[in-house]
């Protein structure tokens, strides 16, 4: 059976995983952005952005794949058209959705069959808005379906072929029919729904996940008062099935480019209906918060930060990503240098991406030299490197030992028997 060609707006991170995902499925794709630079690039086999197993899927689907400046190209080859341009936050919380409206700016006047899937993140009401528009430029021929992703950086590809379920929101059923048909070979559950309940549901998951990470750090907040330990906490609480393992490691607070985005966006939301979102409120005031804990645990061993050496392990705001938005170690930083340390930084890929983020903040690719006289270390990232923290070579070049770990990834009687002051995040210490 030969399958239909699908579309793709937008070659960002969404859009490529997207277009290589269907085309390792068997489908032709062509993508369509709007930066001659990103198009180039892709046609001529770079990947402009990394993904850990993007660049080989889309190596293996290349024949499958074509991208093009032109949407014609995609609305004349297409019907099903994945929407996956940007919605950034602007100054107010809300999305900007700019570049949604350019896609029906872009809409050719002949394309009664086509479906337009919103994979963006876009706020609640987004589709009925889009709808009202199509129909009142003449184009109520051309359907929309809301179908959220949840892909996580560094696990995309994973996400995206086992996801945990397929959110398919819909104003005709044959629309949403055509959609759910592209997902079949995935094997997970459907959720087919209204498209506001549709666009709900992603943010709904993303603010819950943050406010699980908010809860537990302010668990491990309390455990540091009481002597508790909050990694043996969370696996406690974690073997109930109500609430779960995943997302109760207790840190230096959550960033990237969707958490705080969406918890931001869905605030303003329910403010601009009037509803004051409480605990999403609490759930961001307390990252901030947490982002900045570890300054208080260095003055606790270093005495005044002024003249001292911090070193930060770990930039990026997750590991196995290069992605600086929202990363803590832009806070921490800044919080140090204010304090008058000297902040120096090493990460194992973000180096490029934080250099114009980090200013004033000495950059390093290789581990130990960010350490040579360090007064202390905090680990940010919990990279694989930093996992395999080099105790012994580093407490050679520190010029003292003092060790805070911002993601509680080191034993901390590893940390004891190398002669180190140890703190983590609402575990007891090694003083
Ligand atoms: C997230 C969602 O996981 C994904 O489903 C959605 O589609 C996009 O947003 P991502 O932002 O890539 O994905 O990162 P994620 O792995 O969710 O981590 C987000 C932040 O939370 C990171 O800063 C991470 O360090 C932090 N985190 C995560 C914790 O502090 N504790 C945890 O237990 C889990």
């Amino acid at each position: 059976m030969t399958r239909e060609p699908l579309g793709v707006l937008g070659a960002g991170w969404v859009g490529l995983v997207t277009a290589a995902c269907f085309a390792d499925l068997g489908y032709d794709v062509v993508v369509r952005d709007v930066l001659p630079e990103r198009i180039e690039a892709l046609q001529a086999g770079e990947v402009p952005i990394y993904e850990p197993g993007l660049a080989d899927l889309i190596e293996r689907s290349r024949d499958r794949l074509a991208f093009t400046l032109e949407p014609e190209e995609v609305f004349s080859r297409a019907r099903i058209v994945f929407v996956c341009v940007g919605t950034p936050p602007m100054y107010s919380g809300d999305a900007d959705l700019s570049a949604v409206w350019s896609v029906l700016d872009e809409l050719p006047m002949r394309t009664d069959g086509v479906t337009l899937v919103m994979k963006s993140t876009v706020p609640v009401g987004t589709g009925e808005k889009v709808r009202t528009e199509l129909a009142a430029r003449g184009l109520s021929g051309v359907g929309y379906v809301s179908n959220p992703e949840f892909l996580a950086e560094g696990t995309a590809i994973r996400n995206f072929q086992q996801p945990d379920r397929v959110v398919i929101g819909s104003f005709a059923e044959e629309h949403g029919d055509a959609v759910a048909a592209l997902y079949v070979h995935l094997n997970a559950p459907i959720v087919r729904t209204d498209v506001a309940s549709a666009e709900m549901i992603k943010y709904a998951s993303n603010a819950f996940l943050a406010t699980k990470i908010s809860f537990i750090n302010e668990i491990a907040n309390v455990c540091e008062e009481t002597g508790a330990d909050v990694s043996v906490v969370s696996e406690g609480m974690g073997l109930d099935p109500r609430i779960g393992p995943s997302f109760l490691r207790a840190g230096l607070g959550f960033g990237g480019s969707c958490f705080p985005k969406d918890i931001a966006a869905l605030k303003q939301l329910a403010g601009n209906s009037g509803y004051h979102f409480q605990l999403l409120t609490a759930v961001i005031e307390v990252n901030e918060l947490q982002k900045r804990r570890v300054v208080g645990k260095l003055v606790k061993h270093l005495g005044p930060l002024r003249g001292k050496t911090i070193t930060l392990l770990g930039l990026a705001f997750k590991p196995h990503t290069s992605d600086m938005r929202q990363a803590s170690s832009l806070v921490l930083a800044s919080r140090l240098l204010s304090e008058g340390a000297h902040v120096r930084g090493w990460d194992p890929v973000a180096i490029e991406e934080a250099r114009p983020l980090l200013k004033g903040v000495d950059l390093f690719d290789d581990m130990l030299e960010a350490l040579e006289g360090a007064d202390a270390a905090v680990i940010v990232t919990e990279w694989d490197e930093v996992r395999n923290f080099p105790f012994d070579e580093a407490g050679r070049v520190m010029k003292t030992a003092v060790l805070v770990d911002g993601r509680n990834v080191l034993d901390p009687d590893e940390a004891r028997r190398a002669w180190y002051v140890y703190e983590a995040i609402g575990r007891p210490g090694v003083s």
